[in-house]
């Protein structure tokens, strides 16, 4: 049993467990999602007392230098001082100011922060409504645009991503965590071949990676290959064409997943796995990055694949985010 302290308060914590499952216990409300390290929602500041390195993992310098650390991922051993912190110190005002339909499920919306943060396509954000209900999104477009762009998929019976598809409105108020994740290109990959396996909402931020890389002169091959229920879900297809007429070290090949869907086999156009139709071409070599966007449930298997298929877990960048609600309650 090890004893911490939050704003002053003590609470136990019995052996290898977490400060938010010992908070939780204790009857406490706070913000978490995930519980593995990955949303960033559950963030205390340490005070005093000595943590273990994983209660930093994935947070970004800035962060680590603030002493913030993920609840979910300390387990206590010595008496641990930690503070709650402020929304305002992790998020930030953003307004929508664009917002497009791009598909029957799909809409870009463009956020207007009131200050700059710098973003890469890969890493992502939470969004945070006039409610509470937060989610997290991946901006699309390429660092250093004035606007964060991001491209969301309406599910079935998603709350927040049925509001921002149906009913919010141009000048809706928003505050915006983030950048987060550090899975997103880097200049030391401008050599190397990337593969890059899209599903669904995850082809704008694959489209992002991509711009990325090319903007800053990438010298491998780029192959994008996308998995779509359907063909309306293919809503970049056009600019991916002209990409690849564009850029002659870029290719891109669609692959519909759907059972029921009978795809007009146009261009570029198949019936298909994409990450079987990408292993068929592309074994692993030591000069390659895969990157892996979209939902969870597509993206863990793919990665469990591209492991059995060979690709060593530093070449490997599975981006996807978890759905599921996150506790409403802002700590004030
Ligand atoms: S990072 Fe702790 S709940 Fe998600």
């Amino acid at each position: 049993m090890t004893v911490f302290y939050l704003d002053g308060q003590a609470f136990e914590s019995e052996a290898q467990e977490t400060v938010l499952d010992a908070l939780i216990r204790h009857g406490q409300r706070l913000n978490y999602s995930c519980k593995k390290g990955v949303c960033k929602t559950c963030l205390v500041q340490q005070v005093k007392g000595d943590i273990l390195v994983g209660s930093q993992r994935g947070l970004t310098r800035a962060l680590k230098k603030r002493n913030y650390i993920c609840a979910c991922q300390c387990r206590p051993f010595e008496a641990l001082a930690l503070k709650s912190i402020l929304s305002q110190d992790l998020f930030v005002s953003a307004v929508i100011q664009e917002k497009k339909l791009l598909s029957d499920s799909i809409v870009r919306i463009g956020l207007k922060l009131d200050e700059g943060i710098c973003h890469q396509p890969g890493q992502y954000i939470n969004l945070r409504r006039f409610d509470g209900l937060t989610r997290s999104y991946s901006p699309t477009n390429i660092s250093g645009a004035s606007l964060i762009e991001l491209h969301v998929k309406r599910k079935y019976n998603g709350q927040f991503s049925d509001w921002l598809y149906h009913h919010a409105g141009l000048g809706e108020q928003l505050l915006l965590q983030g950048p987060l994740g550090s899975h997103y290109y880097k200049q030391e990959y401008a050599e190397d071949k990337l593969i890059i396996i899209a599903f669904g909402s995850g082809l704008g931020v694959a489209h992002g990676i991509i711009n990325q890389a090319l903007v800053g002169g990438h010298k491998g091959d780029i192959f994008l290959y996308v998995g779509a229920q359907n063909e309306t879900d293919l809503y970049l297809h056009a600019q991916l064409l002209k990409m690849m007429l564009e850029y002659k070290q870029f290719s891109y090949q669609a692959c519909i997943t759907g059972q029921a869907s009978t795809p007009r086999l146009g261009r570029r156009v198949m019936l298909g796995d994409p990450f079987s139709e990408a292993i068929k071409l592309h074994q692993f070599d030591r000069q390659q990055q895969l990157f892996i966007c979209g939902e969870p449930t597509a993206v863990n298997q793919s990665r469990e694949r591209a492991f059995l298929n060979g690709y060593p877990i530093a070449r490997v960048h599975a981006l996807s985010f978890e759905y599921k609600d996150l506790r409403a309650r802002t700590r004030e």
